[in-house]
């Protein structure tokens, strides 16, 4: 039988994300509850279990490793769109896609504009963070869906407070809008590096602003972390700088290969993610501003 909820908002979130009680109680929403599985042939099984009949429903999902998130997340938007609710809308706290945003090579499929325009099939609104905006100016010029952006640098920027004598290092241009961002509300000074990436695997970064004004503590900042291999040539290029103190501070800490740990063994003190992707490194909760960002939508 369908359990009925009191208010009009229900959060569902299928992958049972961390997010999900400091959102639902930012948002006052009642937590809702699905039933889903996999046929022994590999096929799922959705079931909605709460009465949204002229309700409004957002679903939190982050979608790092999106292929197998995708059929599920459409499942629940369109069974809650036949089951009466009057609204769906997506909180992405990670949105994926975003970076194949060219085609870089001849034949290559622009991913994110094909991802974009699927979604915005699927769900009323979005909300995400931060994501990947490069070649793209906002996220409306591949999704036709009303979204909004929350950005993380107020909080980064919060966890940052009260440390003095520390030098932010962004690793690439990419990284310089959030670097720029959270440096102007912390006030601590910057440097951009330079990246050259030769494979999935294969980064090459450099410094040149640094040598004659050496920092006692650095702390590299970056949007996301995926293979790793970014903020490791970092620590190892500003090791051989004679930087000591390195930590890092990410939007998104995706960490694919075990690239955490790899990146504790390189000698960095300190690695703190925002919380839009669940792991043991979330120190930095973005869950009020997500909940800023929903009433927007809503
Ligand atoms: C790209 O420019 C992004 O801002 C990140 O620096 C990059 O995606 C990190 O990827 P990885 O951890 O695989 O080096």
């Amino acid at each position: 039988m369908f359990q009925d909820s009191p208010g009009n908002l229900v959060l569902f979130a299928p992958t049972q994300h961390s997010m999900c009680y400091s959102l639902s109680q930012h948002l006052g929403a009642e937590v809702g509850e699905i039933e889903h599985r996999q046929f022994p042939d590999g096929e799922t099984y959705l079931r909605v279990l709460n009465n949204v009949k002229g309700k409004k429903c957002v679903i939190l999902l982050d979608l790092v490793n999106p292929n197998p998130k995708y059929l599920p997340l459409i499942f629940l938007s369109n069974t809650l769109r036949d089951l009466g609710a009057e609204s769906v809308g997506l909180v992405a706290p990670y949105l994926s896609y975003m970076r194949q945003d060219k085609r870089f090579n001849e034949g290559e499929a622009v991913s994110s504009r094909i991802f974009a325009k699927a979604l915005s099939h699927h769900v009323d609104w979005m909300v995400t963070v931060d994501p990947h905006l490069h070649r793209f100016a906002s996220l409306d010029e591949i999704y036709s869906i009303p979204t909004v952006v929350v950005q993380a640098a107020p909080a980064i920027a919060e966890w940052l407070k009260g440390e003095s004598e520390v030098m932010l290092v962004g690793p690439d241009a990419e990284s310089q809008q959030w670097v720029e961002q959270i440096a102007s509300i912390s006030e601590h000074p910057f440097i951009i590096g330079e990246k050259k990436r030769e494979g999935d695997r294969e980064v090459h970064i450099t410094f040149e602003a640094i040598e004659n004004n050496l920092p006692k503590k650095v702390v590299i900042i970056d949007d996301v972390i995926s293979s790793g291999h970014t903020i490791l040539q970092c620590v190892n290029e500003l090791k051989t700088l004679g930087v000591q103190n390195i930590s890092c501070a990410t939007v998104h800490g995706i960490f694919a290969e075990d690239a955490d740990s790899m990146l504790i063994l390189s000698g960095l003190t300190e690695l703190v993610t925002c919380n839009t992707v669940a792991h043991h490194s979330n120190r930095i909760d973005v869950s009020r501003f997500i909940a800023d960002a929903v009433y927007q939508c809503l």
